[in-house]
């Protein structure tokens, strides 16, 4: 099956390279000829550099490179089977492409959207055959990152979605399905790393050295919050944030901060822009970490009970199975482990007391326990 993929900027550039190397015939598309440009010369030097660690033989990579074709109208992926869109994060633009994408696809081809936080429901809506439109969510960069969560539309045919996610699997992606629901699960589940920690910053818990010091040694995670942030950028993330505050009707949960909009406003964007909570560049120094913090695990918990409580209320939601849950945090973020499997381990109870204490204390809906953890106290059970 051909694949097209429209859009050649880093999700799509990055598809683009995973599709090809799944031996498919590529096609990708950009209106930015420039973008097109940039794609190939890019994809050019990461398989010169995986020849160079012996990772790639030379034939293999002039393979990968010579499947993918670089076209300037989307008219020529009339013979694709699947497209997948990764284009700039815009409904109206989307809806646009999807229905020019119809217009010259055959009848039987799927559409794809990479959407990071735009109901597929309602770009799905502006094709003739909404059926044939799924959400495939690939995390950046696309080729190192397992993860995708294929996300079927209210309206797509779930032979389709299982289509794709069959299609993932042949990939060696690890797929899994998620619900058409704001954030998906990632974006969703993960929003406390952030938003807790920078709550306990702004109350002067501890500085951001130490909770990242804390996250990363004592919780297990690859990176701390406030380093991870300055890595993904803030004008990023806090986007992030605030669409999925909307989304949800503003539920506290989701609240942006402050503290990190003040960032943006700044300017401070991170490690692109050589500062963010950190500074970065010649002369920079890290600030040290203060590894006696008489509450170093409290404040470790209160961000994982948090993270816990929003897998739970994912699952009890219906948003993805058990598994999938854990499997999106594992192979999309990277967590130590699965938020489920944590919960057993600290043990419902332990985490339901560690909420409603915050509850307690803050008198916030924020710290609303999911129905789900005080049901599963109640009976006494466990996820696993
Ligand atoms: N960057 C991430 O971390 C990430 C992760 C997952 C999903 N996504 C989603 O993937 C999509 C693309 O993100 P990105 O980071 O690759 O963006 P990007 O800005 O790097 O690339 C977007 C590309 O789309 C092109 N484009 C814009 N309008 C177009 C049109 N009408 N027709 C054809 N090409 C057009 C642009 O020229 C650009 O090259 C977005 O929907 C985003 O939400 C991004």
């Amino acid at each position: 099956m051909k694949i097209g993929v429209v859009g050649s900027g880093a999700m799509g550039s990055g598809i683009a390279q995973v599709a090809s190397t799944a031996g498919h015939e590529v096609l990708i598309y950009d209106n930015n000829p420039d973008a097109l440009e940039r794609s190939r010369a890019q994809l050019a030097k990461i398989m010169a550099r995986l020849v160079e660690k012996g990772r790639l033989t030379a034939e293999v990579a002039q393979a990968i490179q010579g499947r993918i074709t670089y076209i300037d109208s989307i008219f020529q992926f009339r013979d694709a089977g699947l497209v997948i869109e990764a284009i700039v994060e815009r409904l109206d633009i989307k809806k646009a492409v999807f229905e020019q994408l119809e217009d010259c696809l055959a009848d039987n081809a799927i559409l794809a959207t990479n959407t990071s936080s735009l109901a597929v429901s309602a770009i799905a809506s502006a094709c003739q055959h909404p059926e044939r439109v799924v959400g495939l969510h690939f995390f950046n960069p696309a080729p190192l990152m397992a993860l995708v969560e294929v996300v079927p539309a209210v309206q797509t045919d779930p032979a389709i979605a299982q289509k794709c996610f069959e299609l993932m699997k042949a990939w060696n992606k690890v797929p899994v399905m998620a619900k058409d629901t704001p954030g998906f699960i990632v974006n969703r589940v993960a929003r406390p790393f952030y938003g807790e920690a920078l709550r306990i910053l702004e109350e002067g818990l501890a500085d951001a050295a130490t909770i990242d010091w804390i996250m990363k040694e004592l919780g297990g995670f690859r990176m701390g919050p406030f380093t991870l942030m300055d890595y993904i950028g803030h004008d990023v993330n806090y986007k992030v944030t605030e669409t999925v505050f909307a989304a949800f009707y503003y539920d506290p949960r989701y609240k942006p901060s402050f503290t990190q909009q003040r960032l943006v406003d700044a300017g401070y964007l991170g490690r692109k822009s050589g500062r963010g909570f950190y500074q970065y560049g010649e002369g920079s120094t890290t600030p040290e970490a203060n590894q006696d913090h008489p509450q170093a695990q409290q404040l470790l918990h209160r961000i994982v009970v948090m993270l816990i409580n929003e897998a739970a209320d994912a699952l009890y939601l219906n948003v993805a199975t058990r598994d999938d849950i854990d499997l999106a945090m594992t192979k999309g973020v990277n967590y130590p482990k699965g938020l489920l499997v944590w919960a057993d381990e600290l043990g419902i109870p332990y985490v339901v007391e560690q909420l409603d204490a915050l509850h307690r204390e803050y008198l916030e809906d924020r710290y609303r326990c999911s129905p789900l953890l005080r049901k599963m106290m109640r009976d006494g059970k466990t996820f696993y």
